[in-house]
């Protein structure tokens, strides 16, 4: 497998990674070296990273889940670290989700105005998405990601082997943001639609990390083509938000394959976007996801989020949205009766 440069750390996958970093534990002064995981990956992962580690390393362990990505988990490591006499030289490995990833990130940044870290995704979700692009943070209140900074790891390590113990339903979430990657770059589009069965294939996954990689080295601070990344979102957020408050909640990969659907659809109506593909993009999701019903209400409190969404202007909501598979149009204006027809196709 390759190894993918981004402008300031690379990606390296299985022994390769591995390989680095234990020559980078040998090489450098290092006062100690801390891993950082949750109670699922304390189970499932730290055995295979102790395999492959030839350095002694200290646990620290926190409550697994979104809801803990915040100030208080941050405390607790922060707390831990300076009981420890943890020092600016010591290295922090965080081997989890993108919530491990994202807040082990953030931790570590700012921890002593900044230490090493080295990133270990082990859901799908985050190797494709949360491994590139410098994003570290938390969530304040029910508001995600309202406090963090772009900072990069020391590097990366993709092992695919800690996918074996991901559910079903994780594997599908990680898999929308694949497909995402493929529809907005036009590139494995017809190999993932003609095979619903690659969600494991390490190439796949190598290849969308290197698509996003692209989008963000041309821009990393979200000023122009990295906006391509939501497609989806838009919708998908606030449908997203929606379920935070139901007994059902959605991941998120299942909350933007539906806002994927719907904006697709919208790309049809105003943007060009030929139906077939739209039909073509819905019908392969459907292959992962069950369907999920809204109500009257449901769509109205939907249109509201995105209407009310403190990020537009004038409260009309800016869509991403496609003129073909790869040609992709960014701030467009999208009427909400146009939004509420959406959810019609999707169930259609
Ligand atoms: N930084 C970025 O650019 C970026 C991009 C996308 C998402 N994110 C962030 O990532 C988070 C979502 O990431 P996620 O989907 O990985 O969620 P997550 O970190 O909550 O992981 C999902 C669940 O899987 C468990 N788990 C992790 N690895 C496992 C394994 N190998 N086997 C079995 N169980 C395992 C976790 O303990 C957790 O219960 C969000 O907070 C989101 O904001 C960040
Ligand atoms: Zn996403």
């Amino acid at each position: 497998m390759n190894i993918i440069s981004t402008d300031t750390y690379k990606i390296r996958f299985k022994d390769e990674g591995y390989a680095h970093l234990n020559e980078l534990v040998a090489s450098n002064n290092y006062t100690n070296f801390y891993v950082l995981v949750d109670e699922n990956t304390k189970k499932l992962c730290l055995t295979r990273f102790k395999e492959k580690a030839s350095f002694k390393f200290e646990i620290i362990e926190i409550k697994s889940g979104e809801i803990h990505k915040n100030l208080d988990t941050c405390l607790d490591v922060w707390n831990h670290l300076t009981n420890k006499n943890a020092d600016r030289n010591c290295l922090l490995i965080n081997l989890g989700g993108g919530v491990i990833t994202d807040m082990g990130g953030f931790i570590a940044s700012t921890y002593k105005r900044g230490i090493d870290f080295v990133n270990i995704p082990t859901t799908l979700l985050s190797m494709v998405d949360a491994s590139i692009g410098s994003k570290t943070g938390i969530n304040l209140n029910s508001i995600k990601n309202q406090i963090g900074l772009f900072s990069d790891p020391l590097s990366v390590i993709v092992d695919t082997d800690y996918l074996k113990t991901l559910s079903k339903r994780e594997i599908n979430s990680g898999y929308a943001e694949i497909f995402k990657h493929s529809i907005i770059s036009n590139s494995n589009f017809k190999k993932l639609v003609e095979n619903p069965n690659l969600a494991y294939d390490e190439d796949i996954i190598a290849s969308s990390i290197e698509l996003k990689n692209k989008v963000v080295k041309k821009d990393k601070f979200e000023n122009d083509v990295r906006k391509h990344l939501n497609f989806g979102h838009t919708i998908g957020h606030a449908v997203e938000s929606l379920f935070m408050n139901k007994k059902n909640k959605l991941l998120h990969g299942e909350a933007i394959a539906i806002g994927m659907v719907c904006e697709s659809y919208i790309s049809c109506k105003i943007n060009g976007l030929e139906i077939d593909k739209a039909n073509e993009i819905k019908n392969h999701l459907n292959k992962f996801f069950n369907k999920v019903s809204f109500s009257k209400n449901d769509i109205d409190k939907i249109c509201n989020l995105i209407k009310y969404d403190k990020k537009n202007h004038l409260n009309i909501p800016k869509f991403v949205l496609l003129k073909n598979l790869g040609l992709i149009e960014t701030d467009v204006n999208v009427d909400v009766n146009l939004i509420a027809d959406s959810f019609d196709y999707y169930t259609a």
